[in-house]
């Protein structure tokens, strides 16, 4: 249940003085994997063009990392969506996906890829209802296997693709 306002609510690109506070709402948003704090200063930093925090006044109650995937400049890889308890179900991780496509940045983007353990259902909610707003094609496959890659320590991970998509008004 949401108790947070709309009017209250801002989105913008992170800062490195915001790790910390990232680093304390990973750790509130099971299944996701907590990061080192230093990783989440790096997302705040060398990542934060196509990562998104989002604040209700001054508390941080959502955020997204993500970055452009090296030798595929038109695929924007999610790496974590997180939404405080108190912020879900208004959709918030639904705006933050918007807010970082239509940045300058993501101009040559065409597709969206993340990562979903399958029985992560709100995860898969969130971006399966976001191809579905879009009208974009989604696929999923696995990309890396709890043995082959995880040696039996966590559930496999699953790619989702969507797209293509041409969202950025300044392409
Ligand atoms: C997953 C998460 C980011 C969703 O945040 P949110 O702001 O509540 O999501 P939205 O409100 O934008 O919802 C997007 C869609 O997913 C659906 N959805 C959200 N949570 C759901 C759940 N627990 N079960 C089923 N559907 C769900 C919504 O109904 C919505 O669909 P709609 O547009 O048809 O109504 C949030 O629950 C969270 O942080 N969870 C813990 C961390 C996590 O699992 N992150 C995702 C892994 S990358």
């Amino acid at each position: 249940m949401t108790n947070i306002k709309e009017q209250a609510l801002a989105l913008r690109r992170p800062v490195s003085e915001d790790g910390a506070a990232v680093f304390q709402l990973i750790r509130q948003c099971p299944p996701l994997d907590p990061n080192s704090l230093y990783c989440n200063l790096l997302q705040c930093s060398h990542f934060a063009a196509t990562s998104v925090a989002a604040f209700d006044t001054d508390q941080l109650v959502g955020f997204i990392s993500g970055y452009i995937i090296p030798d595929r400049p038109n695929t924007l890889f999610i790496w974590q969506v997180a939404v405080g308890e108190t912020a879900r179900g208004s959709g918030l991780a639904t705006k933050m996906l918007h807010h970082i496509v239509q940045r300058p940045t993501c101009q040559a983007v065409t597709h969206m890829e993340t990562t979903i353990t399958q029985d992560n259902q709100a995860s898969w909610a969130l971006f399966e209802r976001f191809a579905d707003k879009i009208g974009a094609e989604v696929t999923s496959s696995v990309m890396f296997d709890r043995d082959t890659h995880f040696a039996g320590e966590h559930d496999s991970e699953h790619r989702v693709k969507i797209g293509p998509f041409h969202l950025n008004s300044e392409a």
